[in-house]
């Protein structure tokens, strides 16, 4: 199964969608999933607005994504709105996801009780917030690898069981 999670990977940055940066992060998860064996399929850079986010996830949704990872804007900055546009169009919250990332990351930076990363499902994906920082995405990431398989086969509709 693993070998068939189709990605959509969204780096959502106003600095990095203006040019006034190089995107990193982005390049990190696509990495991270290409040691998993997962196929990124889609790929965006969005500034931090609510309605642009959950578009673009709509779309990737559409497209095929079982999974969408986003990069960013978890935080307590003024712009920081990935939870947010990504509670405006979800189905249900998996409040797993974000406790894991929280408690693993706690072990590395006491900055981490500072991300609002969580999962949820939307439309057929499983969509999971990261931060925004690289190395800090696919750490998170790494901690619930494990879960994303049988929750990719829920999102997508496959029959499964545990
Ligand atoms: N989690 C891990 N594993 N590693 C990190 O370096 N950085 C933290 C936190 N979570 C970090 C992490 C920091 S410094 C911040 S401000 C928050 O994630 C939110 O980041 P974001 O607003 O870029 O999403």
């Amino acid at each position: 199964m693993s070998d068939s999670i189709l990605v959509g990977v969204i780096t959502v940055s106003d600095r990095a969608s203006a040019g006034e940066y190089e995107d990193h992060g982005g390049p990190a998860l696509r990495k991270a999933c290409d040691e998993y064996g997962w196929k990124v399929e889609a790929e965006a850079v969005v500034p931090d607005d609510r309605e642009r986010i959950s578009t673009t996830i709509r779309g990737f949704s559409a497209q095929g994504c079982g999974l969408i990872l986003t990069t960013g804007g978890t935080g307590i900055a003024h712009r920081d709105v990935t939870p947010e546009a990504i509670r405006d169009i979800m189905r249900v919250e998996i409040p797993g996801f974000g406790e894991t990332m929280r408690m693993r990351s706690l072990e590395i930076t006491p900055n981490a009780i500072l991300s609002r990363s969580l999962a949820a499902i939307v439309d057929t994906s499983l969509v999971i917030a990261l931060p925004g920082k690289p190395s800090g995405a696919v750490e998170c990431l790494s901690f619930v690898k494990g879960a994303i398989p049988h929750s990719v086969k829920l999102a997508i509709g496959v029959p499964t069981s545990c």
